[in-house]
């Protein structure tokens, strides 16, 4: 029994949870059919950041899952700093975050997460960041009919939108955080729908996710009914 109570602290997985991946261009060249024997179910593809990126590598791989037999979706890195929510949302479901109701397709989502390129807030201050993010997420879901999944982590939404509530309304949470826990949520969150739990591991290249939920509610957010 001690091997598998260390596995269970190794591996926040729930049984009949579907497991997923995240990637990027860092894992170009992915072998979705190994992914798909792992067991995961999902994954989430980067699509664009900003307004003048485009993954090189998203068209090989969102169809290499979708040939594998996985449901899929798309994110857009938010570069709030360089264009309005607005531009970026009609940028990412132009070029890759589109969505429909074909039942393998996951709402588009917004990572909106640490600066890689300077100040952790885009030296936008709270309201100002709440205002791009909801401008995101109408944009979004006036061209695809689907509010944006948000992705972010707990630390940088208490930091840099003042911890706001009200997302939960319409957009499902995807939660960073690489601990054995999922700790304490944005405000106005009770659950999240997805997590994200490590940057490297079993499932197959890339971020490690889970659902929360079964096999039978990840068909349902895909179809949005
Ligand atoms: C993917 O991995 C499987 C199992 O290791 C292998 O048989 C297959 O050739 C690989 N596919 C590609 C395209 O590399
Ligand atoms: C954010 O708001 C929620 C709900 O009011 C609260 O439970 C949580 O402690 C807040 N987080 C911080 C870091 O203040």
């Amino acid at each position: 029994m001690k091997w598998l109570a260390a596995l269970a602290l190794a591996l926040p997985v729930v049984l009949g949870s579907p497991q997923g991946i995240d990637v990027s261009n860092y894992q170009s060249d992915v072998n979705w059919s190994t992914v798909k024997a792992n067991g995961v179910e999902f994954a989430y593809i980067k699509a664009t950041e900003g307004t003048s990126y485009k993954n090189p590598s998203f068209s090989s791989q969102y169809t290499g899952a979708t040939s594998a037999g996985l449901i899929r979706g798309s994110y857009h890195f938010a570069l709030p700093d360089v264009s309005s929510g607005a531009t970026q949302a009609t940028y990412f479901a132009a070029n890759g975050g589109g969505w429909s109701a074909d039942g393998i397709t996951l709402p588009g989502a917004l990572d909106i997460e640490y600066n890689p390129y300077g100040a952790t807030c885009y030296g936008l201050s709270a309201s100002a960041m709440v205002a791009w993010i909801t401008d995101f997420s109408n944009t979004y879901h006036t061209k695809t009919g689907r509010y944006p999944v948000i992705y972010t982590t707990t630390d940088w939404w208490t930091t840099c939108t003042g911890n706001a509530s009200g997302f939960q309304n319409n957009n499902p949470l995807w939660i960073a955080r690489y601990s054995s826990s999922i700790g304490t949520l944005p405000a106005g969150y009770s659950y999240t729908t997805f997590w994200q739990f490590a940057d490297s591991g079993s499932n197959g290249p890339g971020d490690q996710d889970l659902f929360n939920g079964d096999s039978a509610g990840l068909a349902r957010l895909a179809k949005g009914s």
